[in-house]
């Protein structure tokens, strides 16, 4: 899951992905539904230009419902067709076969006026590190994994998974690169876990994690941690330490611990259903 991005890297991941997204009809993005912006790589739109669009909008289970549904919304009256998900339920996936279909439409209609019938839809997933695409690859294709050979004018060694008679699936998922040219996309990347926590201290990265959910989350904050409030980030530091007897020998209290301890519980989404970015924010 960890990476680091050098332009080498960026350069060979994007070479990769033209030649890809060359080979389908639908381009399935990932995003992180708790920082749907910042979890993107906007190159995407270029590389998928022509292309029907997919978002999904992941791990939908630790964001906060009402932002789902208002970057739902969002990212609709952008184009995209999106559907909010947990990758990892299976349940989940049933409608998403029926949304593939109705994306790719104007493609299904065209090959039937041409006469071609019954040629299934391809598509590729495509997201950055961590975002849930293997996840989701296999709880979607499930049993169907069964993989179809090379095909002819297809590039050499591109399995594809037949998910059912109307749409195939490259099983390599594409590596999108986090774009990180404002600071606090970094940031974001690493309060929810996608890049190294060694990117800024573990203490300051709390600070300002307390500082995102002082706008929108501080009961939540206050009630998790039996705090009367949350205006100043280190008193909260200092109070989820004394609520978890994070105290270090001298009896002080232990600001790393506290810090990891709320990484940690924000991560998992046992202080609640959590998002950090809105929509609001990125209208233009
Ligand atoms: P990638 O291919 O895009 O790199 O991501 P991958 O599927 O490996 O998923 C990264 C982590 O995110 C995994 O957890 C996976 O279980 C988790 N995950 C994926 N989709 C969702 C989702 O919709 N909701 C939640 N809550 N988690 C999701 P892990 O801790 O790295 O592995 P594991 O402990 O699950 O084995």
């Amino acid at each position: 899951m960890q990476f680091q991005w050098y332009p080498g890297h960026m350069t060979k991941a994007k070479r990769q992905m033209q030649e890809d997204i060359k080979l389908v009809d639908l381009v399935i993005e990932l995003v992180d539904a708790r920082i749907p912006m910042s979890s993107r790589n906007p190159d995407i739109d270029e590389l998928g230009k022509n292309k029907a669009r997919l978002i999904l909008l992941n791990k939908a289970d630790l964001a906060d419902e009402r932002q789902n549904q208002a970057w739902m919304t969002f990212f609709e009256n952008k184009g995209y067709f999106v559907v909010r998900m947990d990758a990892r339920s299976k349940a989940q996936m049933k409608p998403v076969n029926g949304v593939i279909l109705d994306a790719c439409k104007e493609k299904i209609e065209r090959d039937r006026r041409r006469g071609i019938k019954n040629r299934p839809v391809r598509a590729m997933v495509v997201g950055i590190p961590n975002v849930g695409k293997s996840t989701f690859i296999n709880s979607f294709a499930g049993k169907a994994c069964a993989k179809t050979g090379n095909k002819p004018g297809v590039t050499k060694g591109k399995q594809w998974i037949r998910l059912n008679k109307n749409v195939e699936l490259l099983d390599t998922p594409g590596i999108l690169w986090p774009k990180f040219e404002d600071q606090s996309v970094g940031l974001k990347l690493a309060l929810i876990g996608a890049i190294k926590d060694e990117i800024l201290n573990i203490d300051e990265m709390s600070l300002e994690l307390i500082k995102y959910l002082q706008r929108d989350y501080a009961d939540a904050l206050c009630a998790r941690y039996g705090l009367d409030t949350c205006d100043d980030p280190v008193k909260v530091l200092e109070g989820i330490a004394a609520n978890r007897a994070c105290i270090k020998k001298g009896g002080e209290p232990d600001f790393s611990k506290a810090a990891a301890l709320l990484l940690d519980e924000f991560r998992s989404g046992t202080i609640g259903r959590m998002t950090l970015e809105k929509p609001e924010e990125y209208d233009a």
